[in-house]
């Protein structure tokens, strides 16, 4: 039993937090191998054709919500090119991706810097909290007019807008010197763009795009915000397809947090992306749910009742009930390499539970004849370890820093220079 006080939140009651491993519940995860029939699935084959779309149905029905099927139109416009970004050392560009559907248009702002190079090059794709102005400090770069959240804790957001001094706020979070140095493209947008991070009913933002006639809201089965983040994503990678400057066919799709639950589920649903990388991604991403440890699937929806789709919310304090759990999310990328981090000091996001999500994903990748983490043991801090299941526990608080990039640029080039053309 988690610890047994309630508290009230959003005018529900959860279970409160638990930090005490002792009063983690016993718990049993799903095994990705069995399949709906009690069959055990032996082949990589049988996995991808009948296995994996099992469970990713589980995913879109009861966690994420389903995306819509119909495709929408898209149109991209380069805004700016400036060809000595970075002190000379980078192209930068500002594209707008303008997504539309007989119910009208959203458009979505990607940032992309490419090093100066003749030839494809690898990306890391991944979004951003508030606009592109913050990635960098360099200062023409355009400002969000998105739905930004007003954070007394970061500067320069202000009644929904970015304003000047939000320019280079998220520049730790992002690296962009250090990963242009190391040969690779950056690739960013702002998660406002696509739709909002607060409960808006679906009002605005992408899903409206979708509504058939006189539809106010979607099923509880369909997309909720993290779901539409991450297909936006997908709506990147088709503008990546477009520019000769990278190659779309080696693209990792990267977020922190809240962003990081996205960037699995993106790679969960495009296969077009050939890695995933998840820092402190916690509750809906790489941790284990049932471990019911840190945040919780009930104290999830209370908070951000927008992330997830409704069925989700049979699980509030019912983990135990889930017909999946997130080592499974993680199984949905194989055979493509993963890299799942966490931060020692954000229990919340559950690190041991992360680690046993990467960790509990390894028979999936054995179809394919790919390693994982090659331990049971969760490492020391600062001690990457595996082969195309990756981890790392760095020391300090929830954050995406410049060591975190180090790795997943290390992995980069152990995995995305390999299959070089
Ligand atoms: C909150 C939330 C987490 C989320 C995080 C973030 O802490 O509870 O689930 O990952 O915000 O996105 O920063």
């Amino acid at each position: 039993m988690t610890a047994g006080i309630v508290v009230a939140v959003a005018g529900e009651t959860v279970k409160k937090e638990n930090i005490d491993e002792s009063k983690v519940p016993p718990y049993t995860l799903p095994d990705p191998l069995i399949d709906s029939h009690g069959r055990r699935v032996t082949t990589a084959e049988e996995w991808m054709e009948t296995r994996r779309p099992e469970i990713h149905r589980l995913f879109e029905t009861e966690v994420y919500g389903r995306a819509p099927r119909e495709a929408p139109k898209l149109e991209f416009h380069v805004d700016s090119e400036k060809r000595d970004a970075l002190g000379g050392r980078a192209i930068r560009k500002e594209v707008t991706i303008d997504v539309s559907t007989a119910r009208g248009h959203l458009p979505l702002h990607l940032l992309l810097y490419t090093p100066k190079t003749d030839h494809p090059l690898p990306v890391f794709l991944g979004l951003n909290f508030h606009g592109n102005q913050g990635v960098t400090s360099e200062p023409d770069i355009q400002l969000a007019q998105c739905w930004l959240i007003n954070r007394p804790d970061v500067r320069g957001i202000l009644d929904n807008h970015a304003t000047e001094e939000s320019r280079g706020t998220e520049s730790s979070r992002w690296q962009v010197e250090q990963v242009v140095a190391r040969g690779y493209a950056l690739a960013t947008m702002c998660c406002g763009d696509i739709d909002p991070d607060f409960d808006d009913g679906f009002q605005n933002g992408v899903h409206p795009l979708f509504y058939s006639k006189g539809q106010t809201h979607g099923a509880d089965d369909e997309w909720a915000t993290i779901a539409a983040w991450a297909w936006g994503l997908s709506r990147a990678l088709d503008y990546l397809e477009t520019d000769k400057s990278v190659d779309a066919k080696r693209v990792a799709v990267i977020g922190h947090s809240r962003l990081g639950k996205t960037a699995l589920w993106a790679a969960a649903c495009d296969q077009r992306f050939a890695m995933a990388i998840s820092n402190d991604s916690g509750c809906g991403g790489a941790a284990l749910s049932k471990r019911v440890f840190g945040e919780t699937v009930g104290l999830i929806n209370k908070n951000f009742p927008h992330w997830f789709c409704r069925n989700f919310r049979k699980y509030n304090d019912h983990e135990e009930l889930l017909p999946v759990d997130q080592h499974e999310l993680i199984a949905l990328i194989a055979p493509r390499p993963i890299y799942v981090a966490s931060a020692s000091d954000d229990k919340h996001a559950d690190p041991l539970g992360e680690f046993l999500g990467a960790k509990n994903a390894e028979p999936v990748y054995k179809l394919f004849g790919k390693k994982g983490l090659g331990t049971k043991d969760m490492p020391p801090v600062e001690h990457p370890i595996g082969d195309v299941i990756h981890y790392h526990l760095r020391t300090g608080k929830h954050d995406i820093t410049a060591y975190d990039w180090q790795q997943y640029l290390d992995f980069a080039d152990r995995y995305l220079r390999e299959s070089q053309g």
